[in-house]
């Protein structure tokens, strides 16, 4: 993503800005794609991981499909090329006129989170005079050791439908009228990294299958949602390894010829794929802290300041010795910080400073507070011209 004739490109863009490497993407979605046609297990992208429009046009190019948390981002993907036939909305917290909206764009599936959830949509597919196809996005209590703001399937989330829950729905599963049961939905947190999480998951999965087989009820799919993470201390053109994250499953989870397998990545697919570059304002020294304030804050980057997450900060103008720095924001709020006692090359005010692995949950989760106007957005393959004429 650094090399001299893109950094003095980088010289001349308005900070803060986000700056997409659409190669690096595109050759993580080959990955993705290859790794799942191998068992046939389909994909969605989580667009909540980054809903830019030029970001999706690019992930549904590659005939991914795409899991949504809103009508908004149901139509968001419609607009930017993914299929119905191949679009899931999930959440726990769906509006009827939400439930309609996704009824009535025939998507492939709702993922519904309650027993009072499954009520509502069979109701509202009633009225509308529709067959609706559901999966149960059951709450497996797997802990996902990640974070505890990003985990998502122990009992005390507030996510899924809850295993006593699923034996009320089971007993009087003719009663659903309008639902056609078709899968088991499962998500039990993000930026997991222990692949074992995963097999744990599937012994879940099993046991939860072997149950609905006692019942005489059979699902033709299964999604394991998303989750798999990536490198934050070593990220300079990292693909994740789609293909031991995809193995741990062919081998782990008992399915049936009949049944298709689904995946919700988010972070894996974009991750490394932005970095996000701002400009160093002033560097001052407080006692023995030397503290880099930087033109970028949490309006742009939130995850530092909400998860505590450490994404590689790097220097690109400066050369010289490392010192140690606490890189904060301009914003008027104590927990502005990008990472505190990092090793960085000696810096400057006006030095250019990029942070990596952004691409996820990054723009997406920005915000206008302090009245601060949205970063602006650059793509490597508009830059491709420049850097040919530089190189000339
Ligand atoms: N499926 C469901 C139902 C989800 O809730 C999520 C993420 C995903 C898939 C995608 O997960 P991924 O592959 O990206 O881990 N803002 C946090 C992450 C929140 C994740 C929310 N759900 C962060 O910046 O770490």
């Amino acid at each position: 993503m650094f090399n001299n004739t893109r950094i003095a490109l980088f010289e001349h863009l308005k900070t803060p800005c986000y700056f997409y490497d659409t190669d690096l993407l595109h050759r993580t979605l080959f990955a993705i794609k290859e790794a799942a046609n191998l068992y046939n297990y389909k994909i969605h992208y989580a667009i909540k991981a980054n809903a830019n429009e030029n970001i999706l046009r690019i992930i549904s190019s590659y005939e991914i499909g795409a899991d949504c948390v809103s009508a908004y981002e149901i139509e968001r993907s419609l607009n930017c090329g993914f299929k119905p036939s191949k679009i899931v909305f999930a959440g726990v917290g769906k509006t009827d006129d939400e439930i309609k909206y996704a009824i009535n764009k025939d998507i492939y599936c709702i993922n519904c989170e309650s027993l009072e959830e499954l009520n509502v949509i069979n109701s509202l597919a009633r009225i509308l005079k529709k067959k609706v196809r559901v999966a149960l996005r059951i709450n497996p209590n797997i802990n996902a050791e990640t974070h505890e703001n990003i985990t998502t399937g122990l009992d005390t989330n507030k996510f899924g439908i809850p295993y006593k829950d699923l034996i009320v729905i089971t007993d009087n599963i003719h009663n659903y009228s309008n639902l056609i049961i078709d899968g088991l939905h499962f998500h039990i947190g993000s930026q997991i990294t222990n692949l074992n999480v995963f097999r744990n998951l599937c012994n879940k999965i099993n046991e939860i299958q072997e149950y609905l087989n006692s019942k005489h009820i059979t699902v033709n799919h299964i999604n394991v949602g998303g989750g798999l993470g990536i490198d934050y201390k070593k990220p300079e053109g990292q693909i994740p390894d789609f293909q031991a994250y995809l193995e741990v499953f062919k081998k782990n989870l008992n399915t049936d010829e009949n049944q298709s397998v689904h995946f919700e990545p988010g972070r894996s697919l974009v991750g490394q794929s932005a970095i996000l570059l701002s400009k160093v304002l002033f560097v001052k020294e407080n006692g023995s802290r030397k503290t880099m304030i930087i033109d970028a804050g949490f309006t742009e980057l939130i995850r530092p300041a909400l998860y505590q997450a450490e994404h590689k900060i790097i220097n690109l103008s400066s050369n010289e010795a490392y010192e140690t720095y606490d890189v904060a924001g301009p914003i008027c709020e104590t927990s502005d910080y990008f990472g505190r006692s990092i090793q960085m090359s000696k810096s400057k005010r006006g030095d250019l400073i990029a942070i990596l692995s952004t691409g996820a949950y990054g723009e997406v989760m920005s915000s206008q507070y302090n009245l601060r106007t949205p970063a602006l957005k650059y793509y490597s393959k508009d830059f491709e011209l420049a850097e040919n004429e530089i190189l000339l």
